[in-house]
């Protein structure tokens, strides 16, 4: 297969608000317990945090972290989390069948993301819970001091606020599996009064309403309609999740981003409707505040915990093992997103730690980078200043589920200050190497550029504990550049980097 791209700096998508490099923790598994906390650990810190997990997450360079969930928020009890640790309860969690010792809270999160170099995106439970206990939490972290709950933090050890900009109301309360599951309607309602409580005490909050939890529910549109019905004026975002698996078809596994890419205009087509029927000028941003690959089929049919008496405390779950195919797929739902700068202003990789995650953890043992950590990595890094549209021409195979696709997909991203740039390509194809062409004419003619490919033989190659390294992007040493148009040469199944 060929291509051809353009990279011209006039070519504009919009700007690349750093919040699209965002990821997410949530109380689920080892995400928190034995991933990012392990007071034993040789590496761990005088809070108890994993040193070697820290540093993988600077290297990773995530912007805002969700937190706590996920399903995991919709059952919880924020005051549980905060004050003594030896007197906070332990608690039941009905989302994920576990035992939550309310061991890290929120403090100790904070304090955690301090160490990280991120910032906190909280998350309300709108599930069991509901607008007083959202504003109590909002007063709790905010408000500088002088009332019970500003002092209440102060005397738990933080004298400043949180100062959290970014507020999720709730969490997929479109999925029947959510505790507290609701109708559009009835969820659209109690958010826009959560959304206006919560405004008034801080209009300039940044706020999160729920879109659907997959583009496969059979409320989606309809949801967003409804929801965006109540709440337009009172919120910055609507949510997106999305998460992709093999399940047996690799050729449409791999074109996954045409699926994200038809999501995101769905969804900013459905705003742009609520918004045109009520004249408004205003924009909806999209927060994609989940995606992944997530072999969902798997923990749905094998991994799920059951029993009244069985509720164990940081179990083994969603610790999917990826592979060089669901890198490339992982690297091609990052050009999607880049693809709707413009529009997807907040995204959140869903997870970070041991739970559908780039970074592992053993406890008592090493830390590593599953493959889909190095798409997460290169493109945080690089992606920088504003989006590119690559003007791209490609060839095209077919798929059994989105119909004829291209074999590549590209986003550039140019950053004024630096005079630099990136292009990010993928290639599907499963068989054959393509050749592309990338015109950078316009950069002038003593334009150099470097590259590094993701690939290997076996598209079902994995790190490990044992093999941590097996996996690493590689230098692509088939780049010729002659008068300021380039030729690279990508293998099948390659996420490829190419700096400017
Ligand atoms: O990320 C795992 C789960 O996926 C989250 O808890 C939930 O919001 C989604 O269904």
């Amino acid at each position: 297969p060929h291509a051809h791209l353009t990279l011209n700096p006039r070519s504009s998508i919009g700007p690349i608000d750093r919040r699209l490099f965002g990821s997410f923790i949530e109380h689920l598994g080892r995400a928190v317990y034995d991933g990012i906390y392990e007071p034993g650990h040789p590496s761990a810190d005088e809070n108890g945090f994993r040193g070697d997990v820290l540093e993988l997450v600077r290297e990773l360079g995530v912007s805002t972290i969700r937190y706590p969930g996920g399903n995991f928020v919709s059952g919880f009890r924020w005051e549980d989390s905060v004050g003594p640790v030896e007197k906070r309860p332990t608690r039941l969690d009905l989302a994920w069948h576990s035992t939550e010792s309310n061991e890290v809270g929120l403090h100790e999160f904070q304090t955690w993301l301090d160490a990280a170099g991120s910032e906190l995106m909280l998350a309300v439970n709108l599930g069991t819970r509901g607008t007083a206990e959202a504003l109590d939490l909002l007063e709790y972290a905010n408000l500088a001091q002088g009332t019970a709950l500003a002092d209440q933090r102060r005397q738990n050890g933080r004298e400043a606020p949180f100062d959290v900009r970014m507020w999720c109301l709730g969490n997929e309360m479109d999925g029947p599996w959510q505790l507290g599951h609701r109708s559009a309607d009835d969820y659209g309602k109690l958010a826009a009064q959560t959304a206006r409580a919560m405004r008034s005490f801080d209009p300039d909050l940044q706020l999160v309403v729920c879109g659907s939890s997959s583009s496969t529910m059979p409320t989606f549109g309809e949801w967003e309609r409804v929801v965006l019905g109540h709440t337009y004026d009172d919120v910055d975002f609507i949510s997106c999740h999305a998460y992709y698996e093999d399940l047996g078809d690799r050729a449409s596994f791999l074109a996954s981003g045409v699926d994200m890419d038809r999501f995101i205009e769905q969804v900013v087509a459905t705003a742009d409707h609520v918004g045109a029927v009520r004249g408004s000028s205003k924009r909806i941003q999209l927060s994609f505040d989940e995606w992944n690959i997530w072999y969902n089929t798997r923990f749905e049919n094998v991994d799920k915990i059951a029993g009244v008496d069985n509720w164990p405390t940081a179990p083994r779950l969603l610790e999917d093992v990826y592979t060089v195919t669901d890198a490339v797929v992982f690297g091609s739902l990052m050009i999607s997103l880049l693809k709707h700068a413009d529009r997807v202003t907040s995204a959140s990789l869903a997870q970070l730690v041991n739970v559908i995650a780039p970074i592992m953890t053993e406890p008592g043992g090493p830390a590593w980078r599953q493959t889909t950590f190095f798409p997460f990595a290169a493109t945080s890094a690089s992606a920088v200043g504003r989006a590119i549209d690559v003007q791209l021409q490609s060839d095209s195979y077919a798929t059994a589920k989105y119909g004829t696709v291209p074999v590549i997909d590209a986003v550039g991203a140019w950053n004024d200050d630096a005079g630099t740039g990136a292009v990010y390509v993928v290639n599907r194809s499963e068989t054959e190497a393509a050749e592309v062409i990338i015109d950078l004419s316009h950069l002038g003619a003593d334009v150099s550029i470097t590259a590094q490919t993701l690939s290997d033989p076996d598209l079902d190659a994995a790190n490990t504990p044992t093999d941590p390294d097996r996996v690493r992007p590689a230098a692509n040493p088939t780049v010729v550049i002659v008068a300021g148009i380039a030729t690279i040469t990508l293998p099948p199944v390659s996420w490829t980097e190419v700096l400017v």
